[in-house]
């Protein structure tokens, strides 16, 4: 269904081969893998991954549906897995990687030899906590124990959220020079005076509302060993302090 919506080609390619022929639209290979990759898991009443099932612990319904540019080729890959391109990049980015990646030093290296010489890389991450510089979350703050817990289910499944903190020294042990590292304060809700800043704790407190069961049910019910019925309840009161404007959370 997916696929008919979004008109775009994909390519599924096998894990371990190193055939370029894998890469071909078309192939009978990447067709017959195609299919199953659409036989979603669901769980919950939410969509998880299909392709290396298990593998993925946040839902994967509506993702990217409508942010889409249609100039795009899309190759459904374990990006994890040896790489097999027959070429390489003039540029690789990846955003949010955190909660989705074992070994991150591996990709990064793989990520280093398969750019060209003076290739860019760009990773953009937040950081898995929320602060605030005036005290203002409650004691016993639900938010701040969901932040703890998401990161503990993470790590303990092996792919860890907050990966943010360490990235600029993996990608210089990977081999990269001249890496900058740019953090920003990021406003969670719309508490900031600053319009622009309001404007993004606006966006973020929305895209929070939106993702939040999608983060926590998987990995606070099969991880940590809650039942969806505590884990829906405990996700109120965190709804309930990202809609409190006066509490000035920010993440970076
Ligand atoms: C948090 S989402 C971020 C999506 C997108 N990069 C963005 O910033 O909007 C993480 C994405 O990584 C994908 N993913 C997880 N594990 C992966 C893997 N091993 N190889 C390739 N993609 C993976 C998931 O399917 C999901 O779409």
């Amino acid at each position: 269904m997916d696929k008919q919506l979004l008109n775009l080609t994909f390519t599924v390619v096998p894990g371990s081969s190193d055939e370029d022929s894998a890469f071909e639209d078309g192939s009978s290979y990447a067709t017959s893998v195609a299919s199953s990759v659409y036989n979603y898991r669901f769980e919950n009443g939410r969509r998880y991954h299909a392709y290396k099932e298990g593998e993925y612990p946040l839902v994967s319904d509506r993702v990217m549906r409508d942010r889409i540019p249609p100039n795009l080729r899309f190759i459904i890959d374990d990006c994890e897995a040896t790489w097999s391109f027959s070429s390489k990049f003039d540029y690789i980015h990846a955003r949010t990687l955190g909660g989705s990646i074992k070994d991150l030093p591996r990709l990064l290296k793989q990520a280093y030899e398969f750019l060209e010489p003076g290739g860019w890389i760009e990773l953009q991450e937040y950081e898995t906590t929320s602060k605030t510089d005036d005290n203002s979350f409650p004691e016993d703050s639900a938010l701040l124990r969901w932040v703890e817990n998401l990161n503990k289910a993470a790590a303990k499944f092996g792919k860890p959220t907050n990966i943010a903190p360490e990235l600029k020294q993996h990608v210089m042990d990977a081999g990269f020079t001249g890496v900058e590292d740019f953090v920003y304060k990021v406003p969670m809700t719309p508490w900031a005076k600053d319009k622009k800043l309001k404007e993004q704790g606006r966006f973020n407190q929305l895209a929070m509302l939106d993702s939040l069961q999608a983060y926590t049910l998987h990995l606070f019910t099969n991880v940590l060993g809650w039942s969806v019925e505590e884990a829906e309840v405990y996700l109120v009161d965190v709804r309930k302090e990202l809609m409190d404007p006066k509490i000035h959370m920010y993440s970076t």
